[in-house]
């Protein structure tokens, strides 16, 4: 089932070549971040390109029952009037994150240094998801947390009525953990320090800056070192959203491996902490090119071009580019099931506790294609059968989890016989348009079953 409806079977089968430009949404990670940012600054931020995708409505959601004055004006044009940090107001009922970690998780460290309290939960699959890695740290800040075994939601938060500055170090890759302990250190008085071994994205920072607070990030032996001074006024403003890198992965492995296709999806963010992808790709042979590089935002930004890439090798991707692709390994197992020999993916456990276990439901859809995968707790392995290789004429579980069911979609396209997802309604969290775009570049995608 969908988290927002009754389950919705989509079918993708083998099609012609790709052409076109794919003008994909708005980036999901800088979007959570400019709602919520937004209301803990005083006075008014107007954002554009927003993604308006589930996820990020349900964080928007969130932020007017913590008192924030929300409002959306025009297609990804929204305007959120902050009550400044330390200002947000108890809300009157549960908050429904649905399948968003990244809301729930960035929200909870918002709130974890006020005197309220709020309690959270979500869909299925968010309800599975372990939150102690943010209950702890929150914990240090003086925030008591109230969960199921386990610390899943739903769960409870009282914001600690005197917070302190903390150090810590995120003991696991991930940018939802930094960013949950910044955004507490908000409103802590003094300096908090947060120690990341492994660079993971680096919005939170790069936004904190933007919006007047005083943040410095230091190279280290041990990794970055980041330090913020608590209680800033933070100061509105204003935001162009730039287009997902993630979600733009899915036209431009589309085209790598459609035979005859030549698609260019224009102004996507390249962040170095988002990137990893596009450098595996390249390894693999792909014909992916940056075209017009710029700056935009202070962020690098180019547009992609794809062609199908008839030559792709199985490559060694390495633990230590995880972080900058972790939601991409879907995608690349569906590219790598299309190229000659095998490809590994190392250090990659953090899959295991997103949407889904992503290891597990890529391994058992590519396995019912007709792929072989290998899988260890950490590793995951695709065992390439060439470009039109993948016999398809299977039904993939998505899991309640979006990326899952488009990358099944997209193997379904190359396959040589159709792909089904159980459920395409999870695609809505963060890619609403999917279907059309893909279809306008000539994706034939059915709502009966094969
Ligand atoms: C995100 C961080 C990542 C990523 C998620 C978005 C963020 O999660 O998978 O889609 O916006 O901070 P983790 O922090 O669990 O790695």
């Amino acid at each position: 089932m969908s988290s927002h409806g009754e389950p919705r079977p989509l079918t993708a089968r083998r099609a012609p070549g790709l052409k076109g430009e794919a003008h994909v949404p708005g980036d999901k990670s800088v979007s959570h971040r400019s709602l919520i940012l937004g209301a803990l600054s005083v006075g008014e931020t107007s954002i554009t390109g927003l993604l308006e995708g589930q996820d990020v409505l349900d964080t928007a959601k969130a932020m007017q029952a913590f008192g924030a004055e929300v409002e959306r004006t025009g297609t990804g044009a929204w305007t959120v009037r902050g009550v400044g940090v330390g200002g947000f107001a108890e809300p009157e009922d549960v908050i429904d994150c649905g399948n968003s970690g990244t809301g729930v998780r960035l929200i909870m460290g918002a709130m974890a240094t006020t005197p309220i309290s709020a309690t959270f939960t979500g869909d299925a699959s968010l309800r599975s998801r372990p939150m102690g890695r943010i209950t702890d740290p929150l914990a240090l800040f003086g925030a008591r947390s109230y969960g199921r075994g386990g610390g899943r939601l739903p769960l409870t938060l009282v914001g600690a009525a005197d917070p302190i500055p903390v150090h810590y170090r995120v003991p696991v890759p991930s940018a939802q953990v930094k960013s949950a302990v910044l955004l507490a250190a908000l409103n802590a008085p003094g300096v908090t320090e947060v120690t990341e071994p492994e660079a993971t994205r680096d919005h939170t920072e790069r936004m904190l800056r933007g919006f007047g607070a005083e943040i410095e990030t230091e190279r280290t032996p041990g990794g970055a070192l980041i330090r913020l001074t608590g209680q800033p006024e933070l100061r509105p403003q204003t935001i162009v959203v730039p287009r997902d890198p993630s979600s733009a992965a899915f036209p431009v492995c589309a085209a790598l491996i459609v035979e005859g296709s030549d698609v260019l999806v224009p102004g996507i963010g390249l962040n170095p902490t988002r990137a990893g992808l596009y450098t595996t790709l390249r390894e693999m042979g792909a014909d992916l090119t940056f075209q017009n590089e710029r700056e935009e935002g202070g962020e690098p930004v180019a547009d992609l071009r794809a062609k199908f890439s008839p030559n792709m090798k199985g490559i060694e991707v390495p633990p230590e580019r995880a972080p900058s692709m972790i939601d991409e390994y879907p995608i690349l197992s569906v590219v790598a099931a299309f190229a000659a020999g095998k490809t590994v993916m190392l250090g990659v456990k953090e899959l295991r506790v997103k949407e889904s276990d992503r290891i597990d439901a890529m391994a058992r859809g590519l396995e019912a294609c007709g792929v072989k995968v290998e899988e260890t707790q950490d590793t995951f392995t695709v065992h390439g059968m060439g470009p039109g290789g993948v016999p398809g004429g299977a039904t993939a579980a998505s899991r309640l989890d979006h990326r899952i069911a488009m990358s099944f979609l997209i193997c379904g396209m190359a396959a040589k016989k159709a792909v089904t997802v159980d459920d395409a309604g999870a695609i809505l969290t963060s890619f609403p348009i999917f279907e059309d775009l893909m279809g306008g570049l000539g994706a034939m995608f059915t709502r009966d079953n094969r």
